[in-house]
């Protein structure tokens, strides 16, 4: 796509290299423009979130621009912790002023003169090249007061995160950025609505905001030519765990998950059967082969009864054991559990236990079907998607590989994922 095919071949840090490849186009054009009509452009392109939920960006943008005439905020979700993904990092490192540039693009669309990077700690690379990214932007007037004698102003601040998976989560990323503990909040109010310090605010993901210099650049109907349904323009997939050939590739929505990692990836990495694919990060569902052939959008793979997420594929061969990391997906809610909701902070230690007991043969059935309620209790009663999302890989692993649970599969029939 647009924009991402930089990265390798501009030096991060010059703006010279940038400009040479269409940088700053998008931004030229959102500057003769009204706020709504920028708007208008993101919402025809179809971009949605591609941070995980794939809410669409131009609905978001339109209630920020709605709601005022307060001080508004743009806020970059550079948190980046579903396990095996590394997008935003990559895009961070290798062409920072992409983001930079979408950044301004939001705050010109919304009202926003001011965006702040909620960047990981663990990317310190990314943090040095984003900060002398932003120190030449600011020298070269695409950032600061008066952009390029426009009179617009923008400025952009990072802002390291707390460490913690929950922190990426946009209320608790919210909480964290006004200094206090990462911790969720309820919703309504929308952060569009009521978001950092109580104001307007856009939270976007890293790869949502540099998706958009492009669309603004080559129309939105250029945008609108990749992808199936309502899946517009292409996701950058995170290829790892047990293939041959990990890394990100970028693809339309519309590939199958099948040719991604065979055609891709190559296979699994150890050349045994590939056994299992979790896709969309550690809330995302266990896919079994007879799944790979789903094709990588995100209302298919809801269907299937996964999510695509973030784009992150963690491949798996038939050495893995399921119960295991049906136990992992509890283990991993109940250390990065915000502690908000009962349902999240003391479920998921409840059924870390119950797994356990099941693969020590443990009174079998009932401790299943203490699982199955235990995910319904979850599913329904937790505040966000952090506890509401963690039965998606338990009941997945219960269903298509039972027999690492010691069930029949009749049993295992039953269990319906999602
Ligand atoms: C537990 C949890 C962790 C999340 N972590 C991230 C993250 O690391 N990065 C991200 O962009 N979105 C993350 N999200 C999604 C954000 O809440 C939010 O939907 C996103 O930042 C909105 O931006 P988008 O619409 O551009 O995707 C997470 C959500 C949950 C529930
Ligand atoms: S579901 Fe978990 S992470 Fe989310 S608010 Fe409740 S306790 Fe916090």
């Amino acid at each position: 796509m647009p924009g991402r095919a930089r990265i390798g071949r501009v030096r991060p840090d010059s703006i010279e290299d940038y400009v040479a490849e269409g940088g700053f186009d998008g931004l030229k054009k959102a500057l003769e423009m009204t706020p709504a009509q920028i708007v208008e452009v993101v919402t025809k392109s179809g971009l949605r979130g591609r941070g995980g939920a794939g809410f669409p960006a131009g609905i978001k943008w339109q209630t920020v621009l709605d709601t005022g005439p307060d001080q508004k905020y743009i806020v970059c979700n550079a948190d980046e912790g579903d396990s095996g993904t590394f997008s935003d990092r990559m895009l961070m490192e290798g062409d920072p002023l992409t983001l930079i540039e979408g950044m301004i693009i939001a705050g010109l669309a919304v009202g926003a003169d001011k965006g702040f990077i909620y960047l990981r700690s663990e990317y310190p690379l990314a943090l040095e090249v984003l900060e002398k990214a932003l120190a030449i932007a600011r020298v070269s007037r695409w950032l600061g007061k008066d952009i390029q004698d426009s009179g617009n102003a923008f400025d952009i601040e990072i802002r390291i995160g707390g460490g913690s998976y929950v922190c990426g989560e946009e209320t608790a990323l919210l909480e964290s950025l006004e200094g206090k503990r990462g911790q969720v909040r309820a919703k309504p109010p929308l952060p569009a609505i009521s978001g950092l310090w109580g104001q307007p605010t856009v939270v976007n993901n890293v790869v949502t905001l540099a998706s958009v210099p492009g669309i603004l650049a080559q129309g939105p109907e250029k945008y609108q030519e990749y992808g199936v349904g309502r899946s517009r323009g292409s996701l950058a997939f995170q290829l790892a765990g047990n293939v041959k050939r990990g890394g990100l590739v970028e693809v339309p929505f519309g590939l199958t998950l099948r040719q991604l990692i065979e055609d891709f990836g190559g296979g699994t990495a150890s050349g045994r059967p590939l056994r299992a694919v979790q896709v969309g990060g550690p809330l995302g569902a266990y896919f079994p082969d007879s799944l790979l052939d789903t094709p990588l959008d995100y209302e298919a793979f809801v269907e299937a009864g996964g999510l695509l997420g973030h784009g992150g594929v963690v491949v798996f061969d038939d050495t893995v054991d399921m119960a295991e990391q049906a136990k992992f997906a509890f283990e991993f809610c109940a250390i990065e559990s915000c502690g908000k909701c009962t349902p999240c902070r003391i479920g998921s230690v409840r059924g870390a236990e119950v797994i356990a007991r099941i693969q020590a043969n443990e009174d079998r059935e009932a401790n299943l079907a203490l699982i199955d309620d235990l995910c319904e209790v979850m599913e329904a009663g937790s505040l966000c998607a952090m506890g509401g999302l963690t039965p998606l890989p338990v009941k997945s692993a219960l269903r298509y590989f039972s027999d690492d649970f010691g069930m029949s599969s009749d049993a295992a029939k039953n269990k319906a994922p999602g």
